[in-house]
């Protein structure tokens, strides 16, 4: 097998953020397949960096009433930190905001411009004239010019689905300041990517830099018609890099983003004393970006016209995965199915994410769905129950007298996984994690019913059978290595554990073939623990609060709601309001139902006699002595609801997003039990 000299990327987080499960499925993959050729015995490379420029970072760094450096430098720090916890090894992280990133756009610049395609153009975009910068689309709000729908982006409407200009919206409102924006015209320049149109058509219609979806994709899309100018600088103010021959204007923060692949190469080069014209410039140096769906186009379209007009190596392959969802829905804040890599790490271990997501990883763009249900049983099973049972039931025995001397017959067990070796290296190859798990498990469970056939703790009660014993632990222990170093590129602290126990290193595939003999076995040690139930929850509470916290914090500084994450009901007239009977009432008791996590039962009064019951969902958030006694609004004419605790005939009016989030609404001094809302 000729060594393959292999560069890989995986897209720059933003620095403006936390690294959460989402992202992990990139940066986790990435890493499972640079491990993989390394074991494989390529020479291979994970390069990575923070994307460090832009709108964002600038508001925010503004809001903290700090620099831009100092806030990246944060950022870098909190996302090395959670990288290297999930055992995700970079042989070099980066940063956009670099001298060595800084040379190289303009060398990219200077290409494009000697290669005429750079034009200038005036684009009129919205102003905030009280923050003093231009908003991207995302950051205006407004009535959508086509359909009259409300509180829309500023490029697209979520109703509709037609796209306009941000200037055509309607009562456009800045999210930043709140102020209505006005418009103004200012010079951007532009790539003229129609110019390599027939290049980007060729090479993404090659078929070996992308899965067959994504060319069709751009196929029918993008390549269809002629390709858009792209807008490839913003005037000041922004945080970036000044364009050198355009004063005032700014490198637009997916011009120098990519470029920091280069960047982040550079510096490694320079450290490790490589040339760096081998990797960036030598067409047998191959190159694969690892990206999300959510950047296809930068990457396939803008990116590979940058590359070729710069003369730099094109990718080999753009490996595109689809997105996180939790429990079948998107990642959602209030649901507490946010988790930051840094709450998870608080509560779980870091294999099992490693675990889980190989396991459901395809070749395929498709979305990937966490269940965490699934997640616990599937860790548990297979890799507590299945793999580390293995030698925790064989080690301890086979400690004393280490592995026999010869390798006794297995019924070829040992031989055939060893055969399977090609066909898992192409699934890790081909980015088919899902197929080699399922595969490496049919081994696990071969080995299990050896294991259980020969069943060691009976043999151990007899002492003249100490020589059988020590064979069935020696085969029971290969199969378990041998299955260690299938797994390695995905459990790499399972690997190190297993090297340890058995005295010898893991650093290469084709040591599946050769099973070990002779060697000594150390002290069995506790390698992975099964996932508790308890944890999960714990983790999902966690990610809760800290939403809570965050957002209550936020909503102090910026003094607005969140009409962003909730918007506006559909318009209603006074009668339709007139329909809903809301009423002061009184809290004459209030119970806990033991059974019950959330609820309240209630006891309202009306006025006189008048009372009801009422189940009500804000246990966390209040105790029943607290309650007793006080106003409350009441929804007095909604159908009684029968619950499994009684009939709830009403319910309580209350404000938050759930849990220990939930405000009670009461009126002000005065208000009589059983007064209408009105
Ligand atoms: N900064 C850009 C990338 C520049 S590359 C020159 C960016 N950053 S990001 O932080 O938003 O995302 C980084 C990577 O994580 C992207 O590939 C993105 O697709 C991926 N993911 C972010 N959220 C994700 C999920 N919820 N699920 C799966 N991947 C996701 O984009
Ligand atoms: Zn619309």
């Amino acid at each position: 097998m000729a060594q393959r000299r292999i560069l890989v990327t995986a897209a720059l987080p933003y620095a403006n953020g936390h690294i959460h499960l989402g992202h992990l499925v990139e940066y986790l993959q990435t890493d499972i397949w640079v491990r993989f050729q390394k074991l494989r015995g390529h020479r291979c490379i994970y390069i990575c960096a923070d994307d460090t420029h832009g709108t964002p970072i600038m508001l925010r760094a503004r809001k903290e009433g700090r620099s831009e450096l100092d806030l990246i430098a944060e950022m870098r720090e909190a996302h090395i930190s959670d990288f290297s916890s999930f055992e995700i090894e970079f042989d070099n992280y980066g940063s956009t905001h670099s001298d060595a990133n800084r040379e190289l756009c303009a060398e990219f610049w200077s290409a494009l411009r000697e290669a005429g395609l750079v034009r200038e153009k005036s684009v009129s975009q919205l102003f905030d004239k009280q923050a003093g910068v231009f908003l991207a689309d995302r950051f205006v709000r407004g009535t959508c010019p086509k359909c009259g729908a409300a509180d829309q982006y500023g490029d697209s409407c979520d109703k509709c689905g037609s796209t306009y200009s941000p200037s055509d919206l309607k009562d456009p409102v800045s999210s930043i300041s709140g102020t209505t924006p006005e418009v103004r015209e200012a010079p951007h320049l532009f790539v003229e990517l129609e110019a390599l149109h027939d290049f980007l058509e060729e090479w993404t219609q090659a078929g070996e830099h992308l899965q067959p979806e994504i060319a069709n994709y751009l196929k029918g899309h993008f390549l269809a018609e002629p390709l858009r100018d792209w807008d490839v600088s913003r005037p000041e103010p922004y945080f970036g890099f000044e364009i050198p021959d355009s004063p005032g204007n700014y490198w637009y923060v997916w011009f120098d983003a990519p470029i920091g692949y280069l960047a982040s190469t550079r510096e490694w080069c320079e450290r490790a004393g490589e040339d760096f014209s081998d990797w960036w410039k030598n067409p047998e140096t191959e190159i694969h970006h690892f990206i999300g769906k959510d950047i296809t186009y930068f990457h396939t379209l803008f990116w590979p016209a940058m590359l070729k007009t710069a003369g730099y190596t094109l990718p080999k392959k753009i490996h595109i995965h689809g997105f996180l969802t939790v429990n079948g829905e998107k990642m959602s804040k209030s649901k507490g199915t946010f988790v930051r890599a840094s709450t998870y790490l608080e509560h779980l271990e870091p294999a099992y994410l490693r675990y889980y997501y190989a396991s459901k990883l395809g070749p395929r763009v498709d979305d990937l769905d966490m269940n965490l249900e699934e997640f616990e049983a599937k860790v548990n099973a297979d890799l507590v129950g299945k793999v580390v049972n293995l030698a925790s039931r064989t080690a301890r025995f086979a400690a004393a007298t280490g592995l026999s001397a010869a390798y006794p017959s297995d019924g070829d067990l040992f031989e055939t996984a060893a055969a399977q070796s090609e066909s898992i290296a192409e699934a890790y190859e081909t980015g088919d994690y899902n197929r080699a798990m399922r595969d490496i498990m049919v081994l696990a469970d071969r080995a299990n019913r050896y294991v259980e056939r020969n069943a060691p703790w009976e043999l151990k009660k007899d002492p003249d059978r100490a020589k059988e014993l020590q064979d069935v632990c020696t085969v029971a222990l290969n199969l378990f290595r041998q299955i260690v170093v299938y797994l390695s590129p995905v459990l790499p602290r399972l690997a190190k554990q297993t090297a340890e126990l058995l005295g010898q290193p893991i650093e290469r595939w084709n040591e599946v073939e050769t099973p070990l003999i002779g060697t000594p076995v150390g002290k069995f040690s506790r390698m992975l623990d099964r996932v508790e139930t308890k944890k999960v929850q714990a983790m999902i509470e966690a990610s809760r609060e800290e939403q809570a916290e965050s957002q209550s914090a936020n909503e102090q500084e910026a003094g607005s709601p969140t009409l962003k994450e909730e918007p506006l009901a559909a318009e209603i007239t006074i009668e339709d309001f007139a329909k809903v009977d809301l009423r002061v009432a009184r809290v004459e008791a209030a119970e806990e139902i033991p059974e019950a996590k959330k609820l309240l039962k209630l006891t309202l009064s009306l006025g006189g006699d008048e009372t009801r019951t009422v189940f009500a969902g804000i246990k966390a958030a209040y105790t029943p002595e607290s309650l007793v006694g006080r106003q409350v609004v009441m929804v007095a004419n909604l159908a009684p609801r029968k619950m499994r605790f009684g009939v709830s005939e009403g319910m309580v009016v209350a404000a938050g997003p759930g849990g220990k989030e939930v405000f009670l609404l009461s009126p002000d001094e005065g208000a009589q039990p059983g007064q209408r809302l009105h």
